[in-house]
């Protein structure tokens, strides 16, 4: 896979360079488009990362009111459960941040994984199909966060699941597998997080280090780890907090 790696001697260092990440690409794209659109990930590890956003130095140097915010994917819980992506960047972000309520664009997955799923890409629609002023053109995602589970798993794009060869939808809904706590759940597709000029992979702990090291060493594309089929037409980083030797 033909990806950045940079690896952290610990998770906060990993958190702050993704967060100065974060604000380049925020400025480089407000400069050209008027606008930066981040797609957040859920999960534990970019905790650390959405509490820097939320904080100085970090806090201050943001464009909140050009900054439109939508998830990977999301669990069928109701906003405030602590369960909820959309409540982590709530508690660190928006509670603290100056983010205009319209900027911010949430799975309705309270709703059940079907409505929700189309009101989603009705919503990704509406935003990516751009006609403020100017010719109509496609939007892509500037920045889309992304985490590796353990089995491979990405948004909640998981092993084998049909949503891996979805190519129309923007969100389908999804089934986590037996074991995951909360298991419907809505996740944007391959294709629209393909079209995104960055991602970023942020993957924490020694225990995903067997997982990357074979994501990285795949030829191609593989549904039996669906983190290797994210290959955006941008750039793809992996910032890492763990080492997975020489990759010359
Ligand atoms: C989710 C995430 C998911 C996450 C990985 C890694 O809703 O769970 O979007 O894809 O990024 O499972 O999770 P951790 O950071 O907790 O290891």
């Amino acid at each position: 896979m033909e990806a950045m790696i940079v690896q952290f001697p610990d998770p906060r260092a990993m958190s702050e360079a993704a967060a100065e990440y974060i604000l380049r690409a925020a400025g480089e794209s407000v400069r050209e488009r008027g606008i930066f659109s981040l797609v957040l990930s859920g999960g534990e590890t970019p905790r650390t990362l959405y509490h820097l956003l939320g904080s100085e130095p970090f806090t201050g140097r943001m464009p909140w009111a050009h900054t439109h915010f939508f998830w990977s994917d999301e669990r069928c819980v109701p906003p405030d459960n602590p369960e909820s992506n959309f409540r982590i960047a709530r508690d660190a972000i928006f509670s603290r941040a100056p983010v205009p309520e319209r900027n911010i664009h949430r799975i309705p997955a309270e709703w059940g994984a079907g409505p929700a799923a189309e009101a989603y890409s009705r919503e990704l629609g509406d935003f990516l199909l751009f006609a403020e002023g100017k010719s109509n053109y496609l939007q892509t995602f500037d920045c889309v966060l992304l985490g590796v589970g353990a089995d491979g798993h990405t948004a909640s794009l998981f092993p084998g699941a049909p949503a891996l060869r979805e190519r129309e939808r923007s969100a389908v809904p999804a089934r986590a597998p037996e074991g995951y706590r909360i298991r419907e759940r809505v996740t944007l597709t391959l294709p629209i997080i393909n079209r995104a000029r960055r991602v970023l992979f942020l993957v924490s702990g020694e225990e995903k280090r067997r997982i990357v090291r074979s994501l990285l060493d795949l030829p191609g594309p593989d549904e039996r780890i669906p983190a290797s089929m994210v290959r955006p037409a941008g750039e793809c980083v992996f910032y890492l907090d763990f080492g997975v030797g020489d990759r010359s």
